[in-house]
């Protein structure tokens, strides 16, 4: 079974979006919306999380109040741009675990490079989402999906701000069983493998690097 895209159309990221898309916005601000839509995305993606009744005690009464059972949750950064959704997701899930995965681009062949990677031993044990802002021509996300997987993981999601159609396509091929959510479908890549219409460099834009 391949997961049908999580497409977030939320008039609130989509106004924020479109904040950060604009040329004009400082990288502060970039920063900014990337923390705000990310604690959006987060409570978006953890949706179907498995709950249980457990007896606690108002100071009232006693009743059988909901909580999340099941896996505990590590993210995993895909660096660098990854870590400018970090903030947003720990702000919604304060307890999870961080991993990161360092890959880069090649620019001739567009193809994922790892120069770094370091996740919890107990990764098998966790629910996995990895964020990274673009995804772009999915080969570093399957990279990092392949990564993960050898080192235990076994559910696994994906989590970006704004995806390609070539994007989602390859991590599907390649990984049908990890959830994709997103807060927009671009119309695609240009020769050099950006986002159109996008928002640029990500790791630049919120980095302030260039
Ligand atoms: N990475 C980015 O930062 N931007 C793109 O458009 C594609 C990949």
């Amino acid at each position: 079974m391949t997961y049908a895209l999580n497409l977030i159309n939320h008039p609130l990221i989509q106004h924020k979006l479109s904040l950060m898309r604009d040329e004009s916005t400082s990288t502060g601000s970039f920063r900014k919306l990337l923390r705000e839509i990310s604690q959006m995305l987060a409570y978006e993606a953890t949706r179907d999380l498995p709950i249980e009744l457990v007896t606690i005690r108002t100071p009232l009464v006693e009743m059988s109040a909901p909580k999340i059972r099941g896996k505990k949750l590590c993210l995993v950064s895909i660096l660098r741009a990854g870590n400018g959704m970090l903030d947003g997701m720990l702000d919604v899930l304060p307890a999870a675990r961080v991993g990161h995965v360092g890959l880069y681009r090649d620019p001739q062949t567009l193809q994922a490079v790892e120069y770094y990677f370091k996740v919890p031993d107990d990764i098998s044990a966790r629910l996995v989402i990895v964020v990274d802002p673009m995804l772009a021509t999915g080969n570093s996300a399957v990279a990092a999906l392949d990564k993960l997987k050898a080192a235990g993981a076994s559910t696994i999601k994906f989590v970006c701000l704004l995806a390609a159609p070539e994007g989602v396509a390859t991590l599907q091929a390649a990984h049908p069983d990890v959830q994709i959510t997103t807060a927009a479908l671009d119309q695609g890549l240009n020769d050099h493998g950006y986002i159109l219409p996008g928002l640029g460099d990500a790791g630049d834009r919120m980095f302030g690097t260039k």
